[in-house]
């Protein structure tokens, strides 16, 4: 495969992203577009140059699209991913990967049979703060990790949950504040900590009206290391602040906004340090969701993230963040919801 041709499917408020992102992407063509919707559909098609269609089944039968994007309401994944697996083709999920673990498991099994390549979106991951955390992490620096801590203070207005039916809904939306926005930092700050093992949290609803998910959300959590750390979500909080991911360790400290380095100290100094230091301000920021899901949204991440899986793709090996790597966000949610809902601590 020298070129990788691409679908999208569900052309809403995140697909432009995605086609941003491939135009970007040298090896990658954006080749189709599907949304039931034939307006969006069509205007997809007209500003990006791609085949317009409203069935997905259709976009599957062409032999030039070899990947799909899945930019649907969450809990649709499963099904359509069972469809694009059938019909041979590759798939980067939006995120959540589906609106639980039930559900991710089908959807990985369906890939595994079908023998494609799954790759769930986590954008910030790619964003170059969280990338220095990993390094520095890997190479001890942190010493034993002590505290690992997300927080999510957003705003999303009223109209916002109002424009979308699936918007806020258990089955198409699988949670609130920490399954659709704070899921991004959650599945940063496991990345950086490493598996969970226990957690106890409590949920509400406490600024919005019509929705069957939290609005707020606190959780904490025990981590297999032995480190500890707190999760706070929220959407209900004006205006919205920039999301933080924090890594305390013995030996060092660090701190990531909005995907970019906002502190960055270690006992022992290194050279490197300097040139991460002055990067501090100038890093190619990702954007933030903190009161609007999109329009500070760049598409970096994603070229990075879909270029990394474009890549994979071509040399026939597994995507950085596959099925099992997205289901892990997934899981945490879901066993702090658990807790919410039981009063007790739940084990994962
Ligand atoms: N990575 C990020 O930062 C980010 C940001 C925003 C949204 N998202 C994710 O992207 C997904 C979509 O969110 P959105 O805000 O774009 O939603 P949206 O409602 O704006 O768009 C969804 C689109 O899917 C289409 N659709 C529905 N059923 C379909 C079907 N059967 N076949 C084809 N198309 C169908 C709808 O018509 C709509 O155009 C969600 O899972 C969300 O969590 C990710």
């Amino acid at each position: 495969m020298s070129k990788v041709g691409f679908g999208i499917i569900g052309c809403g408020v995140i697909a432009p992203i995605h086609a941003d992102a491939l135009s970007r992407i040298p090896d990658a063509k954006l080749v189709a577009v599907s949304d039931v919707v034939e307006k969006n559909v069509n205007a997809m098609a007209e500003k990006y140059g791609a085949v317009p269609y409203t069935d997905m089944h259709e976009m599957l039968k062409r032999d030039d699209v070899h990947a799909v994007s899945l930019c649907v309401p969450s809990g649709m994944r499963l099904e359509m991913a069972e469809a694009c697996a059938a019909a041979g083709k590759h798939i980067i999920a939006e995120k959540p990967l589906e609106v639980n673990c039930e559900r991710i498991d089908k959807l990985i099994a369906a890939v595994d049979k079908a023998g494609v390549r799954l790759a769930s979106i986590f954008q910030y991951r790619y964003a170059d703060g969280p990338m220095h955390i990993r390094r520095a992490l890997d190479e001890g620096r942190f010493g034993k990790l002590v505290l690992g801590d997300a927080y999510i203070k957003w705003f999303r207005s009223q109209e916002y949950y109002d424009s979308g039916k699936w918007r806020g809904t258990k089955k198409l939306d699988g949670g609130g504040a920490l399954m659709n926005q704070g899921i991004h930092q959650i599945d940063m700050l496991l990345w950086f900590m490493g598996n969970a093992k226990s957690v106890t949290a409590q949920t509400a609803l406490v600024g919005h009206t019509g929705i069957e998910v939290e609005d707020l959300a606190v959780a904490m959590i025990q981590f297999e290391s032995g480190a500890m750390g707190v999760i706070e979500g929220s959407t209900a909080i004006w205006p919205g602040h920039p999301a933080r991911v924090e890594v305390h360790g013995t030996n060092g400290s660090a701190v990531i906004e909005d995907g970019e380095l906002a502190m960055w100290k270690f006992q022992e100094e290194r050279s490197e340090d300097e040139s991460i230091l002055k990067s501090l301000d100038k890093g190619e920021t990702l954007g933030s969701g903190a009161s609007d899901p999109i329009k500070s949204l760049k598409s970096e991440g994603h070229r990075r993230q879909l270029a990394d899986f474009v890549e994979s793709l071509i040399a026939n090996r597994p995507a950085k963040i596959d099925g099992r790597e997205g289901r892990k966000a997934v899981e945490l949610i879901e066993a702090i919801y658990r807790s919410a809902e039981t009063g007790k601590t739940v084990t994962l």
